[in-house]
């Protein structure tokens, strides 16, 4: 048996399960949540035993740690992905969303447009438009069942839109692409042709399955104003709720001016216990993740050997990296409501929404697999029995209020 094999109990606040979110966005609580990418597992002892250290003290009096988690991280980068970063050209931000929206706002002003590559986080959206800036879609293409991006797309907009920045989603959420070194060296040398600022969102970075190598926008040829990083556990070591985010900027002159918008915002303070774990995962976390990789590989193995031999007409996008799997439900010809309905209702999951991540992927949902194998195993099953049923004689097209992917 696997440490990741256990049903931790602990349940009741975590945004997935909160009932108040799943009545808002799925129209019920009786669902098995499957939506927010976030893991089920216990943290690693390591991190457990900092925080714990922590908190037996007792005293939460002014304490800050950020250049030993600057040397963690740039130790770990080396060890993990052969990656030389420089300490010194961090910079702490609250969390990888607030790290984006600084750096559009240090690189662009308002009615400035900045380019996705859709269909992508959602939360992009939200931070470039709540800036005031503008969204443009460079739209990934599918070639032989995998997503590529669009080079001649992306040139054209960089030369027509007087685009200021981009943001890179590395490896890719919700379709699980890790880019390789030359369709990152392709996009930095456009972006250094047409005078476009790359932030690379790395939160995904250690998330990476066997057959394939991340490699860190860091890591290719480039005339460096034209690169930002950000980074951060959460992902890698289930931290979600107690991680900052690390912007890592090369160039000197552009890295002091946002590490003064930052100090000026006060959001580099970051905290103690934030720290602290951080500094354990990095340096005494290596094995837990190395085991936790082998588990969802053999999750994904299994997820896409019962898709092929049971759900024939789902079509998955194996990922890369994230533990994401991207559902294409087409093929069945239900429509959006519908197959709502059977996923949310009959199946009762609560997968997150394909429309989010771009507006005309109503037939596509994500699956956060970052759960026991049994709990996913139960999911596929039931999923499959909604399928087969067919779907159910309560749906009324016309009288649907279902609107689980409008939020
Ligand atoms: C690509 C990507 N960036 C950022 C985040 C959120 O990061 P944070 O909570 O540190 O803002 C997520 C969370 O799912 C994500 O998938």
């Amino acid at each position: 048996m696997s440490q990741f094999d256990s049903i931790h109990s602990v349940k009741n606040n975590f945004a997935k399960n909160n009932p108040t979110y799943l009545k808002g966005m799925f129209g019920t609580t009786e669902v098995m949540p499957l939506w927010i990418a976030d893991m089920d597992f216990e943290i690693a002892k390591p991190i457990q035993e900092a925080l714990q250290k922590l908190v037996t003290r007792n005293i939460y009096a002014y304490e800050f740690n950020t250049g030993d988690v600057f040397k963690a991280i740039s130790d770990w980068n080396f060890k993990r992905h052969q990656l030389v970063l420089n300490p010194k050209s961090f910079v702490q931000v609250s969390g990888v969303l607030t790290g984006i929206g600084v750096l559009i706002r240090e690189l662009s002003k308002k009615g400035d447009s900045i380019m996705v590559q859709t269909p992508v986080y959602h939360q992009f959206f939200k931070v470039i438009e709540s800036a005031g800036r503008k969204v443009v879609r460079n739209k990934l293409k599918v070639i032989d069942g995998r997503y590529e991006m669009d080079f001649e797309d992306i040139e054209r907009k960089f030369k027509t839109l007087n685009i200021k920045s981009m943001i890179l989603c590395n490896p890719h959420n919700p379709v699980g692409r890790v880019w390789s070194k030359e369709e990152l060296q392709k996009l930095v040398n456009l972006a250094n042709e047409y005078n476009v600022t790359i932030i690379s969102d790395e939160i995904h970075s250690d998330i990476v399955y066997l057959a394939s190598k991340f490699n860190s926008i860091a890591s290719i040829n480039n005339n460096e104003n034209h690169i930002a990083v950000i980074g951060s556990p959460a992902k890698t070591f289930g931290m979600q709720s107690i991680s900052n985010g690390y912007l890592y900027i090369s160039n000197d002159n552009f890295k002091k001016q946002v590490k003064t918008t930052v100090e000026s915002l006060y959001l580099d303070h970051g905290n103690i216990l934030s720290a602290n774990a951080t500094i354990a995962a990095y340096t005494k976390g290596e094995k837990w993740l190395d085991d936790l990789l082998v588990y969802l590989e053999t999750t994904m193995n299994w997820i896409e050997n019962y898709v092929q031999k049971e759900l024939p007409e789902v079509v998955m996008y194996k990922p890369e990296g994230t533990y994401q799997v991207w559902l294409d439900f087409s093929r069945l010809k239900l429509s959006d409501k519908a197959l709502k309905h059977v996923i949310v209702n009959q199946a009762k999951l609560a997968l997150t929404p394909g429309d989010w991540f771009e507006g005309s992927h109503t037939q596509f949902m994500r699956m956060n697999i970052a759960s026991p194998l049994s709990k996913i195993k139960q999911a596929f099953n039931q999923l499959k029995q909604a399928l087969s049923d067919g779907i159910d004689c309560s749906f009324n097209e016309e009288e649907s209020t279902e609107n689980c992917c409008s939020c």
